[in-house]
């Protein structure tokens, strides 16, 4: 027999970033953070989890690719997972499988990104949710999205606040042991619906410092770090938790930006330093700062992660039309840049 169970989880974007850990081991990081979960359709992980006693080991397989489950983040997730383990019973099919069974049984894993892995577009943030929350669901852990997040962390950091949909905050916690790193959901996805996420592929090319090492040598080298994550972070996530709650953009979108900007000035003062963003992702910036200048409340606000695709997220569905006007013909798809395509992150419009 076989048991199988599939979940489709949708990626998050940092509105005020996670850069930096205090433990690689256990992924706590330097400070909170907040994103926005995406819609479930776009750019999401589909993975399907399934167990048999055939099965002679564990094994995973991303875009139909095998790849090895040695490394330390999938192991870490499978034995989280496995310890909460209870029993199972397929009543039709007269399967029953009690906890202690699943230390011996073992698991096929298969995994598909419906957007480029590792192009910035943490590809990783949906996957590790979405192989966390499977395999909870085929073990029966009774754990809730809080206390599963705190699993899918020890995956990838940034995975664990797509447990939630809405906004969403990664409390970076105090303890040793990481058991209050979790994410907790600010408001659902509901609560502020006319929000619109235009994502502009820049480059689907794999990036060339991984966020891993990316974060390791801004942690060992860079004093903007320390600055931004005991000064700077902690206001502003009081002020986005309060511009998100009454849907103020103007805030929103001024301090998605300015934080963008600073983790990419903190990636700038590692040594060596590293560069994310391209002069395409430049002149986007650009673009949207004079365009939000000259209407006087700004309409749409840029946030990059670590590549140099631009997530643009507008105030509502006019000014994502009349953004999406401007990037075609400033930046026309196929052209001599190098802007490919655009997603919808979010509703059509
Ligand atoms: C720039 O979560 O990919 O997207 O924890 O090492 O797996 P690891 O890193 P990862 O880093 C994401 C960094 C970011 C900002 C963010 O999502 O907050």
């Amino acid at each position: 027999w076989v048991i199988m169970v599939t979940a489709q989880t949708p990626t998050n974007i940092a509105v005020i970033k996670y850069w930096g850990k205090r433990d690689e081991k256990l992924i706590l990081p330097v400070n909170d953070s907040i994103s926005v979960t995406l819609d479930p359709v776009h750019l999401c992980t589909t993975t399907t989890v399934a167990v048999s006693p055939s099965f002679a080991q564990d094994r995973m397989w991303l875009n139909g690719k095998e790849i090895s489950l040695s490394g330390g983040r999938y192991q870490n997730c499978l034995r989280e997972i496995r310890a909460r383990a209870c029993d199972v019973e397929d009543k039709e099919r007269g399967i029953k499988i009690s906890k202690k069974d699943w230390e011996k049984l073992h698991v096929h894993i298969a995994s598909y990104n419906n957007f480029p892995t590792a192009a910035g577009l943490a590809s990783s943030a949906a996957g590790f949710a979405c192989l966390v929350f499977a395999l909870a669901k085929l073990m029966n852990a009774k754990e809730d999205n809080s206390e599963l997040s705190a699993i899918a962390r020890q995956g990838s950091g940034s995975a664990c606040r797509s447990l939630f949909g809405g906004f969403v905050k990664w409390k970076m916690g105090k303890v040793e042991d990481g058991s209050d790193s979790l994410a907790v959901q600010v408001v659902d996805e509901k609560h502020w619906d006319d929000l619109v996420i235009i994502i502009a592929v820049v480059s689907s090319r794999q990036k060339e410092t991984s966020s891993t090492t990316g974060m390791r040598e801004t942690v060992e080298t860079s004093l903007l770090l320390q600055h931004r994550a005991k000064e700077i972070v902690p206001k502003r996530i009081i002020q986005m938790e309060e511009a998100i709650k009454n849907r103020d953009f103007a805030s929103f979108a001024h301090l998605t930006c300015a934080d963008s900007n600073q983790f990419h000035a903190v990636c700038l003062d590692t040594c060596p330093p590293i560069f994310y963003m391209n002069d395409t992702s430049h002149r986007i910036i650009s673009c949207v700062e004079k365009w939000n200048r000259s209407v006087g409340t700004p309409q749409v606000a840029y946030t990059f992660d670590a590549g140099p695709n631009a997530v643009l997220i507008a105030h509502n569905r006019k000014a994502a039309a009349q953004l999406l006007q401007k990037l075609l013909f400033y930046f026309p798809p196929n052209s001599d840049t190098e802007l490919n395509s655009y997603v919808l992150g979010d509703k059509s419009i």
